[in-house]
């Protein structure tokens, strides 16, 4: 089983604000869709309240919710106290690919756990206020795939779509 993380971050390192996203890019909403469909998503609890109700648990997708309240429901998914128990199940389930979905507590729990082995990253090429960022990557990883996209009227900023694995 190989762990992926796939966030989206403005030029500042910004991920969300008041616990919700900020920009709207269609073409990186499909992008996550078309990349997690089938897989476990793993997110924290913040993150999955962040959803709107009429999109939670996303579909075609089991959804691995971590939370330290031993109470936490979360309809439709499952609950899990570590990021190590959600994976246990997504091995358990054999998921080859079970994503990290954040928010920002479990991208850097994920990545200073050396839980991850490739992250699908987008750049979004403007810097936003927010109180949420991914954490800096460490000189570890490489690029080793990027498609850049220009700004047009549905998705009005420039972004990149970037793939990184641990080099040697
Ligand atoms: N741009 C992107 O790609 C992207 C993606 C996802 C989310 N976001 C944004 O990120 C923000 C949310 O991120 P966040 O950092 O505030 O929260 P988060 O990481 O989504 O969730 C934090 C919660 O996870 C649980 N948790 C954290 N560490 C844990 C551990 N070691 N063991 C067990 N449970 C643990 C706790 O839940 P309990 O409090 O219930 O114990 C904690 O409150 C939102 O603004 C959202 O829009 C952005």
């Amino acid at each position: 089983m190989k762990v992926s993380l796939i966030v989206a971050v403005a030029e500042n390192g910004v991920i969300g604000k008041d616990n919700d996203l900020i920009w709207d890019l269609p073409k990186d909403m499909r992008f996550f869709k078309e990349t997690t469909m089938g897989h476990h998503v793993i997110m924290g609890r913040k993150n999955f309240e962040s959803i709107p109700e009429r999109f939670r648990p996303l579909p075609n997708r089991t959804n691995l919710v971590i939370s330290r309240q031993i109470d936490y429901q979360a309809e439709g998914c499952v609950v899990l106290n570590s990021l190590e128990a959600a994976l246990k199940v997504a091995q358990e389930n054999g998921d080859p690919e079970p994503f990290i979905i954040g928010g920002g507590q479990i991208y850097k729990l994920a990545l200073s756990n050396n839980l991850v082995d490739k992250i699908y990253l987008t750049k979004v090429h403007y810097s936003f206020e927010g109180d949420t960022f991914f954490p800096e990557l460490s000189a570890e990883w490489k690029e080793i795939s990027r498609v850049d996209h220009q700004a047009d009227e549905k998705n009005i900023y420039n972004f990149s779509f970037i793939t990184y694995a641990k080099g040697k």
